[in-house]
């Protein structure tokens, strides 16, 4: 299936017209899991896939509101190693690895809003936000050691490939090329498929209405899994809407790593989420304002688009049965004020509780992993041709095949 060409063959057998794509799955359910149960629950499964699938091509790393301000830092672990997102002096958001030119320390395990200085805690090296060495104490045992321009610029903090869109912050951590307009000419090829089909919302109108924490007992792969799972929602989240509206919806696999779901009425045949409505993000075609689009952006980046509110959850991968969610929700900045307060509210809470209803269900997937019975689970071609093409893409990069 990895040498497919995207986007996969649509074909309609539903009574409703809905589109469901040919993907990995045959007719005939096979009683052979893609990704065996193995990768859900070993420490040698995990700490490779950090290598293979978190180390390599655009990962989620964090948000731009973590760093909001100039001199804001944030420390995360991506694919195994400490990174820090960092807000220069000229508004930059860049990307550095977490470990002082010197010796390696970390330079912080906290966020922290820092006066034009990062400094580390062992001998008081301290950096500019652009990552270059601003001054190193005694560097030749003399009491005003001069640091030499090349010097300092030798030691410099390592950069990171990164990009900021829509509110998150990117890293590839396998690119040798970091200079920023290389970092956003390669993720606008790589994203192109869904760049384009949402060129119609102005990701720059972004408001964060809030944003939770989920500390999940399940693996990183059950996260996705959960997310690009549609046939569950009329059983756990009854009160999204009637059943029909529930399942209602169309495949989607617009690139290897652009896959998911679209619900072409789901913001009108689902149950009002908030009493006033908001305002769209952007100029939202006709066609478009009913729908709803679900993407999983491989690995860890799960999007969630109507017409007026944008949500990520953005994941950590933290061990073989536990994953950290950081769930967020955004609209458009014309509702930031106290006039929408409510509004947001409402519309976070009736999502965070969708989100907490799937808490129970990923800690019991993933007790079943420890069954064997795991490895001959049967997907099904009707509804799971997503979630296949997902383990298919985990299943080529970890070698699981
Ligand atoms: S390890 Fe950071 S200054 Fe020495
Ligand atoms: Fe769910």
């Amino acid at each position: 299936m990895s040498t497919s060409q995207f986007p996969l063959p649509e074909r309609t057998t539903t009574s409703t017209g809905n589109v469901v794509i040919d993907g990995p799955l045959p007719e005939l359910p096979t009683g052979r899991a893609i990704v065996p149960a193995r990768a859900y629950t070993g420490t040698e499964e995990f700490a490779d896939e950090q290598k293979s699938v978190f180390s390599s091509g655009w990962v989620w790393a964090g948000y731009a509101h973590w760093v909001a301000e100039p001199g804001a830092v944030h420390p995360v672990t991506i694919g195994g190693k400490p990174l820090l997102l960092v807000h220069g002096e000229d508004g930059r958001i860049r990307v550095f690895h977490n470990s002082c030119r010197h010796r390696g320390m970390a330079l912080t395990e906290d966020p922290m809003v820092v006066q034009g200085r990062i400094q580390c805690a062992y001998h008081c090296w301290s950096f500019k936000l652009d990552g270059t060495l601003a001054a190193a104490p005694y560097y030749t045992r003399e009491r005003r050691s001069k640091l030499d321009p090349e010097v300092a610029k030798r030691l410099s903090l390592l950069l990171v490939a990164s990009h900021t869109w829509a509110g998150m912050i990117f890293v590839d951590l396998s690119a040798t090329d970091t200079d920023p307009q290389a970092c956003a000419d390669d993720f606008a090829a790589k994203l192109e498929p869904v760049l384009g089909r949402w060129s119609h919302i102005d990701f720059d109108r972004l408001h964060l209405a809030g944003e939770k924490k989920f500390e999940v007992d399940a693996n990183w792969k059950l996260v996705v899994e959960n997310f690009l799972d549609f046939y569950h929602l009329p059983f756990v989240h009854p009160q999204v809407g009637p059943v029909t509206a529930s399942l209602d919806v169309d495949d989607v696999a617009l690139h290897p790593d652009i896959i998911g779901g679209s619900y072409p009425r789901g913001a009108a045949g689902k149950a009002e989420k908030t009493a006033k409505s908001l305002p769209w993000l952007g100029d939202v075609p006709a066609d478009r304002l009913e729908r709803q689009d679900i993407f999983c952006l491989f690995p860890n980046a799960l999007v969630f688009l109507e017409a007026d509110w944008f949500q990520v959850i953005g994941y950590h991968p933290v061990a073989p049965d536990h994953t950290v969610e950081y769930m967020a929700i955004f609209v458009d900045s014309s509702a930031a004020g106290d006039d929408f307060a409510e509004t947001r509210s409402q519309l976070c809470d009736v999502l965070w509780e969708v989100n907490e209803q799937d808490m129970p269900m990923l800690h019991r997937l993933q007790i079943g992993r420890n069954s064997p019975g795991s490895d001959s689970t049967n997907l099904v071609s009707h509804w799971d041709q997503i979630t296949a093409l997902f383990q298919d893409r985990v299943a080529t990069k970890a070698g699981y095949r």
